[in-house]
């Protein structure tokens, strides 16, 4: 394609057209498509003093054992990025706006400043004040934290190679802008110039470089998507502007796991870690009431005990409602057709309501039998004691299968003391069952004979 020919490009995931398309043939998103114009860049491209490329060398000769990952110290934060940040890695951070990106970012630039290293944070979204006073409020104020309000990608690189710093941040990716492609800023050319010119510092030098990246509903700038493909990996903190708490979610690791989360809470002095996510998810105390049904998940490679909500009432007007919170919609409606055909409880004529206390989103299939159970016992009037929990996948037939992580889930529900534990039956894990009362059913008609019965 000649330069200066206008090409079109989805901004979700970076396919390219020639012409405008509504829908994207690649990924499906509509209205996604946003004019690029290769304009050349004025021939000042490899100003860089620095080389990123190499001869070809034999994959034996390279040596990867003095790549060390080097700890933030904010566990969560660690956890996520499977161990720590890899040298020379690039790491993408997104979330809607307010979520609290610039936050933990400042207090992973802090724990790093304390260990000694330099950390060059340039702003282009704040004032330098603005920062300070959330450095301030979220006590991350160090002598080895650089801050610059630089909007150019390349006045950014040449400060990070004069000042050499152990990590860079540049918050936002959006609002920094390549003076040398005159892409406008925030623009889909802008925004892969300006990463692919960091991605080049990052490799070259291999000092990490995190950036962050607004996500916005709209889709009015460019979306992150088409960073996800360009750089190492991808974070997103995720929440509910109803509640403190933050998940931070790997969607893309070159060098880790995508399972794990991280859980903070946000308060006036930063986000705090969540040690022990039971602890925060169930509701402490108060008497049994119909239709709160207690479930253990896996998120990553902890277990934790979440509390599930519904609430089966007679639709007043038409239409029966279905509102779902935390779970898979698409996953409780079929739980709902098991309940119909399987139990032959006859829902048609219910709204129904359910919630993951904490507005958790779960896609674990391990908490089908609770939700089930959950819709059934508000249904029925018929409150669950607080002593039980449910662990399984269902089926279509209302078999109930085992799922991963079952002695895990298990362990977790003991630690809390719950003494009744409803599994599938057939499990590939041994489970002790000395200190709890383990409930074996086949499928749901098991499960609520053995309800009906306690
Ligand atoms: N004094 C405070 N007490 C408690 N929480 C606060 C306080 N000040 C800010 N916050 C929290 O911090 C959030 C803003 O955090 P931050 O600026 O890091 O978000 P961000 O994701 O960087 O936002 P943006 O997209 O605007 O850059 C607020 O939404 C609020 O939840
Ligand atoms: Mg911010």
């Amino acid at each position: 394609m000649g330069k200066n020919k206008p090409i079109f490009v989805c901004r979700e995931c970076g396919y390219e057209s020639n012409k405008w398309l509504g829908k994207c043939p690649s990924c499906g998103a509509w209205n996604s498509f946003v004019e690029y114009t290769e304009r050349g860049n004025k021939g000042k491209r490899e100003e860089f003093k620095f080389d990123a490329s190499a001869p070809p060398t034999p994959l034996n000769r390279i040596d990867f054992k003095n790549v060390k990952r080097f700890k933030t110290g904010i566990g969560e934060f660690d956890r996520v990025l499977g161990g720590g940040i890899v040298p020379g890695a690039v790491i993408l951070i997104g979330g809607e706006p307010g979520i609290g990106k610039s936050t933990i970012l400042i207090q992973v630039a802090n724990k790093l400043a304390r260990k000694g290293i330099n950390v060059l944070y340039s702003t282009s979204e704040e004032s330098l004040q603005q920062v300070s006073l959330r450095a301030n409020r979220t006590d991350s104020v160090s002598e080895n934290i650089l801050l610059s309000s630089e909007y150019s990608v390349n006045k950014i690189i040449q400060y990070a190679e004069k000042f050499k710093p152990g990590i860079l941040i540049v918050d936002s990716i959006q609002t920094i802008y390549d003076e040398e492609t005159d892409a406008q800023q925030g623009s889909v050319n802008s925004i892969k110039a300006c990463t692919s010119k960091l991605i080049r510092f990052a490799k070259a030098t291999n000092i990490p470089v995190f950036v962050v990246g607004h996500v916005t509903k709209g889709g009015i700038v460019a979306g992150p998507k088409i960073l996800e493909h360009m750089v190492d990996a991808v974070i997103y903190l995720e929440g509910d502007s109803n509640h403190g708490y933050r998940v931070l979610r790997n969607a893309k690791n070159r060098y880790g796991s995508t399972d794990e989360i991280g859980l903070f809470e946000m308060h006036e002095s930063g986000l705090i870690e969540v040690n022990d996510p039971s602890e925060i998810f169930l509701t402490k105390g108060g008497e049994s009431i119909s239709g709160t049904v207690l479930t253990a998940t896996i998120e990553g490679s902890r277990p934790m005990l979440v509390e599930i909500q519904a609430i089966a009432a007679e639709t007043k007007y038409g239409v029966p409602q279905r509102s779902v919170n935390g779970p898979d919609y698409k996953r409780v409606s079929t739980l709902i057709a098991v309940l119909e055909k399987r139990l032959h409880l006859f829902l048609g004529n219910q709204d129904i309501f359910l919630n993951v206390v904490g507005g958790l989103k779960i896609k674990d299939p391990g908490i089908d039998l609770a939700v089930l159970v959950a819709i059934y016992s508000s249904y029925s009037n018929k409150a669950i004691g607080k002593n039980m929990v449910f662990i399984g996948e269902v089926g279509l037939g209302g078999e109930l299968r085992s799922i991963e992580g079952m002695k895990r889930r298990v362990e977790e529900a003991v630690r809390f003391g719950i003494k009744n534990i409803v599994i599938p039956r057939y499990i590939k894990e041994k489970i002790d069952d000395g200190r709890v009362n383990i409930i074996k059913c086949n499928n749901v008609n098991n499960v609520m004979e053995y309800l009906r019965n306690v």
